[in-house]
């Protein structure tokens, strides 16, 4: 005999039984239509794109290490999705003429990373992305920032139990510049140690700082910026914040819809203003549930138009350890609500019928596809938590009637064949 193959999984994908899909679908259709009524409409595309499309901006972490790059037939190299950012630029940029900007799309995609999986970690995963395209108005923060409060509020989060991490390039590097005193060729270098500074220790901190050419003081310096209460923005030269939208809201003093943090920094090449991110404030979680930022110029990467866009993309593995920890998954109940057991065979034509009729209701109705006896079924019908069950015994079909029985009271009645969606519908309702 061959040998078997493999039950499980590829390392870092997942298979999902209909218990667990049905969680999932529970918490997603919350979430589709909070972004539905913000007035995203949804979008898709292909999951294998070319290869350059990641590596000319989604950073190097993605580009080189993490990329699941495949050849075709016809020797095009070719990538699995890592991220749906540099696909909806595409989409964008292919169908500028004839699209309203500003635009809000939202889709909900399966992304790959060769990742090493561990908590919030794995190599296929799910996220959901809200973007918006063809405005640079500040307006698109508060948009975005609110929807990730909604979100959160749909799926039962307090706002004690997140929080939603915000800074802006544009003033990081300002920052830098004037306060620091980073010699503009480190800056690369320096945001690299500052994405990496809270998974790493102090003492490899401060190594890769003075590699990167920064002496003690501009460390202290550093380190002062980057934790103290951002009151530093406020002595940044004004012309250097013109493009930054986070500088204008913390003028407003909008500090309640988000937490400015200079740690912020993310690793893709193509945010150039806000970036932020969303953090449960459990330290068992320690990976973000959404991570989001402005990109002036992706889309050139495919057109000459400009098409300013800002977004973030909420990933399921994080959501779903959130809302375990805080004790808000969804129990929802799954199966049908109505079994019709034919006492016999040749009942099978009837139980046909008046399940035509239940499901033409829009009742979720199972009929039996394998022989068994009528107490089996009655089981299974328990078990897979049908609230009614309609039995169709010969005597009382050739009175054109059917038992009706309600399985939580155990409860049952004849009723005439034409009356059974109105008895079940009642059952179903009580
Ligand atoms: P990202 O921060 O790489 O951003 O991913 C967004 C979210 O997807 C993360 O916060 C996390 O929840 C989830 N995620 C990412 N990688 C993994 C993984 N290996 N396993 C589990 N979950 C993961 C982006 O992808 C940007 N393209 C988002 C964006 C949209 N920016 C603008 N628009």
């Amino acid at each position: 005999m061959a040998d078997l193959l493999p039950v499980n999984p590829y390392r870092g994908t997942r298979d999902f039984l209909p218990e667990e899909m049905a969680v999932r679908q529970a918490v997603f259709s919350k979430f589709y239509k909070v972004i539905e009524t913000y007035g995203f409409q949804r979008y898709d595309g292909p999951l294998l794109e070319p290869a350059e499309i990641y590596e000319a901006k989604s950073g190097r972490e993605i580009a080189d290490q993490q990329l699941y790059t495949l050849t075709d037939r016809s020797g095009r190299r070719l990538a699995l999705r890592p991220e749906m950012t540099p696909s909806v630029a595409r989409i964008v940029a292919r169908f500028a003429g004839q699209l309203d900007f500003p635009l809000r799309w939202y889709s909900h995609v399966n992304c790959f990373r060769y990742e090493r999986p561990q908590r919030g970690r794995v190599r296929e995963h799910w996220q959901i992305n809200c973007d918006i395209f063809g405005s640079e108005s500040e307006v698109c923060e508060i948009e975005i920032f609110d929807l990730v409060h909604d979100l959160m509020a749909a799926v039962g989060a307090t706002r004690e139990q997140y929080v939603l991490r915000v800074n802006c390039r544009v003033i990081a590097e300002s920052a830098m510049r004037h306060i620091v005193g980073v010699p503009e060729e480190s800056l690369p270098q320096v945001f690299q140690v500052v994405d990496r500074w809270e998974k790493v220790t102090e003492e490899e901190r401060v190594a890769d700082l003075a590699e990167a050419g920064l002496d003690d003081k501009r460390i202290e310096r550093l380190n002062e910026v980057l934790t103290g209460d951002g009151g530093f923005v406020d002595e940044l030269p004004a012309d250097e914040l013109a493009d930054s939208n986070i500088a204008k809201l913390l003028k407003r003093d909008e500090r309640n819809l988000f937490k400015f943090d200079p740690l912020i920094i993310r690793a893709f090449e193509y945010y150039t203003s806000t970036v932020f991110e969303v953090f449960d404030t459990d330290p068992v979680n320690r990976r973000s549930l959404f991570g989001g930022g402005r990109y002036r110029d992706l889309a050139g990467l495919f057109t000459t138009q400009k098409i300013p866009g800002i977004g973030f993309g909420m990933g399921d593995v994080t959501v779903l350890d959130f809302l375990e920890t805080h004790g808000l998954l969804p129990t929802p109940r799954i199966g049908s609500d109505v079994a019709v057991i034919p006492v016999k065979a040749q009942l099978n034509e009837a139980a046909r019928t008046v399940t035509r009729s239940l499901r033409a209701a829009g009742i979720k109705t199972i009929l039996p596809l394998v022989e068994r006896s009528l107490s089996a079924e009655m089981k299974r019908a328990g078990r897979n938590g049908c609230r009614a069950a309609v039995i169709i015994g010969e005597n009382e079909w050739h009175r054109r009637a059917v038992t009706v029985r309600d399985m939580r009271t155990g409860e049952q009645s004849e009723v005439p064949s034409d009356q059974v969606v109105d008895r079940v519908t009642q059952i179903l309702q009580a």
